[in-house]
């Protein structure tokens, strides 16, 4: 063994396979006893002992001199008897040392069972550990954090952070494994709901073993995807975002629901506007003409915004939200128009939406897509839409290209998260540059029984000043075979 590592391994107890360094082991427990009955003999007669260095030899031997009894032939054994109270500090340092060396040793062998002996324990964390590399290898760090995940797999445990501290450590978090469905069936989002907060769902936190998750309203960008296979549960995550967004309303200009995969999806909330008539739900589910016209209407009302932000000189729009839903968006961009007026009003239809991905976020624009896809072939979402997604929920995904077209490898790995291996209802969540991983709750059928909407407070200064800049728009914009009655039938020009 390199004796330059000897301290890394309880001052060579072990080697870095995790084999016990035998003799060494023994010596060093002969050498604990005898120093702690050295000192013990000290402590029990300190009477007797004067401190200064040239008299502790001469106290030592005169204290043996005294114990008679050892000139007996079971001098030693009567001691042991008598004077047991000498050993106990002994016992006490020689079960540490064992408890420590064997509790490292196993550790150590764990590393090296799968192929990681060039790293060893540097530092235990409350909720972790720092691994370091010894000085004379290189990190592998995929081959790392690759090995790693099995070890955790091996053992049992749930997910972990890792990151890389500097070129020659690496920090492991663990946290608790993600909550089962069983675990969360009588958990009910209502009794989850924050002002100013989107509820995400649970996560297996670092002490309790269940943690909501929540990001402010103000930290959310203005683009979001729900990401994975069928069934994986985005229409159900789209729900359970919308509790949230329902418990905030008042920050809600209107909320525009697009299925075009049958409508039963967005038909609950055809009935919610129903039942509180704000005038701010909308649903579009068959005609194609009535979203191409909305659409329009929404680009009108961007640019208008535009002009409003530009004028008042604000930087953007802190509330009065406009909130876009496409539930599977290939529906859309994905679909062969069948004559020539109905193509003209299609791609202009997808002009919009890239624009509003686009332009739209200072406005106050939110918009959020569902698809199985996140690739341009199959989903028609172009390259400007997807970098402009910033927020994306990824549930269970087959394909690894599918998974790595979403979220890179590096920080799926780095967590220990395999989307493959993903359960209904189970996502892992990039904002920007922070990932989380958790589990929605069931958002049952009759879902807009829980929500409660406050009555509708129309800010009519707010609405005339936007009017002013909408008849700014309309006087340029080219509208082609619509009018301005069709989008906007009640403005006063
Ligand atoms: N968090 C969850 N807990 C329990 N069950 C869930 C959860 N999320 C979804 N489910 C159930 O899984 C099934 C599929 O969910 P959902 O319809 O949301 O999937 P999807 O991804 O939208 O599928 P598709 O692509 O076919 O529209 C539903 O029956 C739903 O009730
Ligand atoms: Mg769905």
């Amino acid at each position: 063994m390199n004796n330059a590592n000897n301290k890394f391994y309880e001052f060579g107890s072990f080697d870095k396979f995790g084999n016990l360094n035998s003799s060494y082991f023994v010596m060093m427990n002969i050498f604990i006893i005898i120093i702690t009955y050295l000192i013990s003999v000290a402590i029990f007669n300190y009477k007797h002992f004067s401190f200064d260095i040239g008299n502790i030899i001469n106290n030592y031997i005169t204290y043996f001199k005294n114990v008679y009894y050892f000139s007996d032939s079971y001098g030693l054994l009567k001691y042991l008897i008598v004077d047991y109270k000498y050993f106990i500090l002994s016992l006490i340092f020689v079960v540490l040392y064992v408890y420590n060396v064997f509790n490292a040793k196993l550790e150590q062998r764990k590393l090296a069972n799968f192929g990681l002996e060039d790293y060893y324990l540097y530092k235990k964390l409350k909720n972790g550990v720092i691994y370091k590399i010894l000085p004379s290898a290189i990190m592998d760090y995929e081959k790392f954090t690759k090995q790693f995940e099995n070890i955790l797999q091996r053992n049992n445990k749930g997910s972990c952070e890792i990151s890389r501290v500097d070129k020659t450590s690496i920090k492991i978090i663990y946290k608790n494994k993600i909550p089962t469905i069983e675990q969360l069936k009588d958990y009910k989002i209502q009794d989850y709901l924050k002002k100013d907060k989107l509820f995400l769902g649970f996560e297996g936190g670092l002490i309790k073993n269940i943690e909501p998750i929540y990001i402010d309203f103000k930290d959310l960008p203005h683009s979001f995807a729900l990401l994975g296979t069928s069934g994986g549960g985005k229409s159900n995550s789209l729900n359970h975002i919308l509790f949230s967004i329902f418990y905030n309303f008042n920050n809600v200009y209107e909320l525009n629901f697009i299925d075009f995969k049958g409508g039963v999806e967005s038909e609950p909330y055809n009935r919610l506007e129903q039942k509180y008539k704000t005038n701010k739900i909308n649903t579009y589910t068959t005609s194609r003409f009535e979203l191409y016209k909305k659409l329009v209407k929404l680009d009108i009302i961007n640019k208008a915004r535009q002009q409003y932000l530009k004028d008042k000189g604000l930087k953007k729009f802190k509330t009065n939200f406009i909130y876009v839903f496409f539930d599977e968006i290939a529906e859309i961009m994905d679909y062969t128009p069948f004559d020539k007026v109905e193509k003209e009003q299609h791609n202009r239809t997808k002009e919009i939406i890239e624009s509003l991905f686009r332009t739209g976020r200072s406005q106050g624009f939110k918009l959020f897509f569902a698809t199985q896809i996140f690739t341009t072939i199959g989903s028609g979402i172009s390259n400007s839409i997807k970098t402009n997604t910033i927020f994306r929920i990824l549930h269970k995904t087959e394909s690894d290209e599918g998974i790595h077209s979403v979220i890179d490898k590096e920080p799926l790995e780095e967590r220990g998260i395999n989307p493959k291996t993903f359960g209904v209802g189970e996502v892992v969540i990039k904002n920007e540059n922070l990932y989380y991983h958790c589990r929605s709750l069931y958002v049952p059928d009759d879902f807009i029984n829980y929500i409660q909407l406050p009555k509708t407070k129309i800010d009519v200064d707010f609405e005339n000043e936007i009017n002013k800049y909408i008849n700014i728009i309309l006087k340029e914009y080219k509208l082609n075979d619509l009018t301005k009655d069709d989008l906007f039938p009640n403005l006063k020009t």
